[in-house]
This record gives C-alpha cells, sequence and structure tokens, in this order.
C-alpha cells in the first residue's frame, strides 16, 4: 500500500505535495518522491526512507512547478531504493502508482522490445514507458494514457503528468482508492480525503475503473467503458476524516470495498512480488520444518479463518493442524507436544477466550505466533511472532476486510510451510504466489456482482431460515456465510458441510428454504452438485456461487447463480468471502438493521 497525491496549482505545489504526503505515511514510508514540471521540463527529487529525507533534499533542491504529483512507497516490486523510489519517469512521463500491475513482465518485454530501456526493477516504471511510445506514435496524452490503461492489469491507482502539458494529470482507479478534491482555480487529487484536507473539502471518490483528466478548472471523470460519467461531490468535515464512510452508507461497505487494496498490502509483507516466493518478515521467521504439528485457534470469523487456514497448512505444507474454537479450546486440556508452534488470530488482538488458549499455549512450552490486526494489542505483546494483518482499522462490527487479510497471510504462511517442509517445489511456490499476486484483481471482479446481489437480497430480507453449504475450503466459507447474514440481519442462518446435509439438516428444507451453496469448480465441486441435487429434488431454492466452469457443469436448477472469475482453487476462499459479504450487508440494509452497530454485539469481546 502507497500514498499518491497530485496538484494542479496556482502556486508551486512541491511544499503542499510534501504536506499531502505527511498525511499518507500511514501507507507505507520505505521511500517517498515528488516530480513537478519547471519550463514544462520535468524534474523530480526523491530520496530512500522516510519522508523527512525527502524534505531535507527539496531544501537543498526546490522545485518551483505549479503541477506535480508525489508519492511515498511501501515496496512490493523491487527493494526500497532511490532508483526504485516514484515518480517514475522518461523524458515525457512521470508516473506514481499504488497497487500492483500484474502483467508488468509481459509489459517489459514489449517495452524492450520497442527499444527502450528500463531502469528500475518495478512494475510501475512500464506505465511511463508505454505512455511514452504511444506519444512517440502521434496520440495526444489523454489517448496515450487511455491507450495504455488499457494494457494493465491488475489492482491499482494512479495519477500521471506529462512534460510540456501544464495543465493536465491523468488519475485512474481500480482496485485501489483515489480521491480527487476540488480547489479555487485548482485541483487535487490523493490516495484519501485525508491527504487533501488542508487544501479542500469538496471530494469526488472516484469508483472502481474510473480515470479522470484532471485540469485546473475542470475535471472529466470516465468509467472503465470511457463513457464521461457523473460522480457525486460530497463535503466532509476534517474532524470526521479518520472515520469517514467515502462514498459507502456504512463503514462495513467501506470496508467489504477496501478489500482488494488491504489484501495486496497484507500480501506484500509476506511475499516477495518480484521474485514470486514467500519471504517472512523479520519478527515472523517461523521455522515450519522443525515442527511435527502446529495448533491453532480464534474465535467467530477469525476461527473461520483459522478453519480454511488447516486446510492449507495441512494441503499444501503436510502439517497437521490441531484447531478449535477459543472458548473450547482454553477448557480442553489439550496435550500439546514439546516446542510446537500455537497459532492465534484475531482481529482486535484483545478477544478474551483467544488470549487465555494463548496463555495456557505459552504455560504448556510452546511457542506462540500471532495474527492480529492491531499491532499493538495484548495478543501481540505475548506473541513470540507478530504476524501483522495489514486491513486498516476496521470500524463496521462484523469482520470483513480482517478476515480475507487474515486468510491472505495464513496462504502465505502455509505456502512458506510447504516450501520449507519440501512439500512444494520453486515452481509451485511460484505459481502460488502469483495467483495469489491476482487476488486483487479477482476481488475487484467479485465487488461488480453488488446489484446483482442487491436483488437477491430483497428476496432473502423476506425469509426466516438460511441455509449454507460448502465442501473443503468452502466450507468455513459456509459457515461464515451464516454468520455474517445473522449477525447483521438477524435472520436465523446455519452453515454447514455439503456432505453432512444428509445426517440431518435436509429435513428443514422445503419450498420457503433458500441454500446459498458455496461451489467454485474445483475437486470436490461434482460431490457439491450432488447435494445440491438432494436439495432440488426437496423442493429448496438454491443459491449457487461458482465460477462459469461451475456454472456449466451444475446440473442442478437454480433460483440464482452469481458467477465468479475462474481462479486457481488455492485463493477460492479468499475471492469467494466477497458475496457472501455483500449479499449479509444487502439483505440487512433492507431489513433496516443498524448494520455497522448490531444489536448485543461489540467489536472486541473483552469477556469470556
Ligand atoms: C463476526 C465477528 C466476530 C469476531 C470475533 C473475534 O463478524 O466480527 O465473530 O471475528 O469476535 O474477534 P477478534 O478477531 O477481534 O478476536
Amino acid at each position: 500500500m502507497c500514498g499518491i497525491v497530485g496538484i494542479v496549482g496556482t502556486t508551486p505545489v512541491a511544499p503542499r505535495l510534501l504536506d499531502a504526503l505527511k498525511r499518507l505515511e500511514y501507507r507505507g514510508y520505505d521511500s517517498a518522491g515528488v516530480a513537478t514540471l519547471e519550463n514544462k521540463k520535468l524534474t523530480r527529487e526523491r530520496a530512500k526512507g522516510k519522508l523527512v529525507n525527502l524534505e531535507n533534499r527539496l531544501h537543498e533542491h526546490p522545485l518551483s512547478g505549479l503541477i506535480g504529483i508525489g508519492h511515498t512507497r511501501w515496496a512490493t516490486h523491487g527493494a526500497p531504493t532511490e532508483v526504485n523510489a516514484h515518480p517514475h519517469a522518461t523524458e515525457s512521463v512521470a508516473v506514481v502508482h499504488n497497487g500492483i500491475i500484474e502483467n508488468f513482465q509481459e509489459l517489459r518485454a514489449e517495452i524492450r522490445a520497442a527499444g527502450r530501456t528500463l531502469q528500475t526493477d518495478t512494475d510501475t516504471e512500464v506505465v511511463a514507458h508505454l505512455i511514452t511510445l504511444a506519444l512517440a506514435r502521434g496520440l495526444d496524452p489523454v489517448a496515450a494514457a487511455a491507450e495504455t490503461l488499457a494494457k494493465l492489469e491488475g489492482a491499482f491507482a494512479l495519477a500521471i503528468l506529462f512534460a510540456h502539458e501544464d495543465d493536465l494529470l491523468i488519475a485512474a482507479r481500480r482496485g485501489s482508492p483515489l480521491a480527487i478534491g476540488y480547489g479555487d482555480g485548482e485541483m487535487y487529487l490523493g490516495s484519501d480525503a485525508i491527504a487533501l484536507a488542508p487544501f479542500t473539502n469538496r471530494i469526488t471518490y472516484l469508483e472502481d475503473g474510473d480515470w479522470a483528466v484532471v485540469r485546473r478548472k475542470s475535471v472529466s471523470i470516465y468509467d472503465e467503458n470511457g463513457v464521461e460519467a457523473r460522480r457525486p461531490v460530497s463535503h466532509f468535515v476534517a474532524s470526521n476524516l479518520m472515520v469517514d464512510k467515502g462514498n459507502h452508507r456504512h463503514f462495513m461497505l467501506k470496508e467489504i470495498y477496501e478489500q482488494p487494496e488491504v489484501v495486496a498490502h497484507t500480501l506484500g509483507h509476506y511475499v516477495d512480488f518480484a521474485e514470486r516466493r514467500v519471504a517472512l518478515p523479520e519478527g515472523a521467521e517461523i521455522d515450519f520444518a522443525g515442527l511435527d504439528r502446529l495448533a491453532m485457534s480464534a474465535c467467530g470469523t477469525a476461527f473461520y479463518a483459522a478453519l480454511v487456514g488447516q486446510y492449507w497448512f495441512e494441503q499444501l505444507a503436510r502439517l497437521p493442524v490441531d484447531l478449535d474454537i477459543a472458548s473450547e479450546f482454553r477448557y480442553r486440556e489439550v496435550p500439546l507436544g514439546a516446542n510446537g508452534l500455537s497459532l492465534f488470530i484475531s482481529q482486535s488482538g484483545e478477544t478474551a477466550d483467544t488470549l487465555a488458549s494463548l496463555r495456557y499455549c505459552r504455560e504448556h512450552g510452546q511457542k506462540i505466533g500471532a495474527i492480529v490486526n492491531v499491532p499493538t494489542s495484548t495478543i501481540a505483546r505475548e506473541a513470540d511472532y507478530i504476524l501483522p494483518t495489514l486491513a486498516g482499522p476496521e470500524i463496521g462490527v462484523a469482520s470483513t476486510k480482517a478476515f480475507t487479510c487474515q486468510l491472505t497471510t495464513l496462504l502465505a504462511l502455509a505456502i512458506g510451510a510447504g516450501r520449507q517442509r519440501g512439500h512444494l517445489s520453486r515452481e509451485d511456490e511460484e505459481q502460488l504466489v502469483q495467483a495469489a499476486i491476482e487476488m486483487p484483481r479477482h476481488l475487484s471482479q467479485a465487488l461488480k456482482l453488488e446489484d446483482e446481489i442487491e436483488g437477491l437480497a430483497k428476496e432473502l430480507s423476506r425469509v426466516k431460515h438460511v441455509l449454507y453449504l460448502g465442501r473443503g475450503k468452502s466450507f468455513p466459507l459456509a459457515l461464515e456465510g451464516a454468520l455474517k447474514l445473522k449477525e447483521i440481519s438477524y435472520i436465523h442462518a446455519e452453515g454447514y458441510a455439503a456432505g453432512e446435509l444428509k445426517h440431518g439438516p435436509i429435513a428443514l428444507i422445503d419450498e420457503t428454504m433458500p441454500v446459498i451453496v458455496v461451489a467454485p469448480y474445483d475437486k470436490v465441486f461434482d460431490k457439491t452438485v450432488s447435494n445440491m441435487q438432494e436439495v432440488a429434488a426437496r423442493g429448496g431454492r438454491i443459491i449457487l456461487l461458482t465460477d462459469e466452469e461451475g456454472a456449466r457443469s451444475a446440473s442442478v436448477d437454480t433460483m440464482k447463480t452469481l458467477i465468479l472469475p475462474s481462479m486457481p482453487a488455492a485463493i477460492a476462499p479468499i475471492v469467494y468471502a466477497v458475496p457472501v459479504q455483500l449479499l449479509a450487508y444487502h439483505t440487512a440494509v433492507f431489513m433496516g438493521t443498524d448494520v455497522d452497530q448490531p444489536r448485543n454485539l461489540a467489536k472486541s469481546v473483552t469477556v469470556e
């Protein structure tokens, strides 16, 4: 996760770019830079390390341009050096970028084949070169940027500055956030409203797929099909900014939409994107090869993340996992082998049962790993290995982005464990990490199902009971779907392993019972179809969450089939979380419940 900012101004912009970057430093701070236009030529200053280093550079070499872009970096592709610091530039274009350009290797080859030399290890630099090549073919800057954007795959936000164009910035958003600020004869853009707060309180949040032509006196926004789009301008109150809902009606929806970005950010903490390998950060260098077993425990949604983790550790690393919900684990008197490792998963890091289980394991000689979202929490402080999820503050009581970030961390750990234990080859690791790198894009795609899901939610809001089914790694998703629906819409829901249906719950099925089946086309898909047939034969109404191949092969009539992108099976639990969350969210909105603060619940459960 990086921070980006841009200003088309009437006074020198460098000091203000720096000011905005300071407000974005929470998004990353291993290098920073700004680029402006002086006498129509691109000039830039960049520095490794914290912003203060860039500030010192700008003291020594002040930049006088009236238009510019800035960046504070959190390295993904390429080491945190000055060369790899943004803005990346050619003679004609400078670019700042937040996110991942997945197909950068192919694009680098295309650029080299066109005779250009790349200076850095980053994915970002390709954008500057592609635009430069398009300009050289005679396209104007806007057309060159549009053509280049169409070539990029991944989830990202970009700001682009051109030589000779002192009244033009291009902004683009796909998966990563970007806001445009309206000033008096000036325009701004930034990763969030906080960055722009000193300049304006009038903001438009770009929607996914949008790109914009930003000039001093006008902003034109285009949607992903290139059609000019109208986006609302919101007025914000500076004191509310830290708890800003953006364009969203609830924090929960905002947090669902943040997932492409925060998942990418979390993944970047555990993998080397360029090398396609797991690189556990300092403080988290776990020796998985030396383990006989792994114990895991958590509560609620975090427990369901652990349940998916169990499948990953056992399948990818052949590492047996003892798993239980923390309120049971703490009293089960689990016998734990010497020098074992226990992993605890918690958004808040304060959940009483999870903490008690941690202390039980500590007393029984275990090393402790904690996958936590709040790094200063008790669970984090009491751990030997702190494994942060970089989801950012989660305000909605129902956990969404923390869940997918917990899953992302577990997946990276399981791949690393698989490699260390010799169960995965280097090639397997590369393929799995590549699949993980593509998650943000699939998450963005899954978010596009929102309108369809809203229609479906209207029907769900009229029923009293819902059943969720899934097999294999989709079973925890069925449990999570049922929990999400119960806790925010107050509709009774149960999640079952699909194969368990005939052992009792099938008695509940009649024509009033919606059955939501989570079933990507994977190796257990056919088995799940058999279970769907059992439901259909009894008049149950099936809502199927699958992909194209699954929709083609499922020989069962459904009330609705939601089609997700096709993806490698390993990452499906992370992407399928999105429709499950959106379905619960919209059902709750139709029910008129307090979505962000549902009755009887608390964000952090510090009592037993
Ligand atoms: C459900 C939910 C809860 C939490 C559980 C554990 O949406 O948020 O089930 O997952 O209370 O909380 P943490 O992760 O803070 O330990």
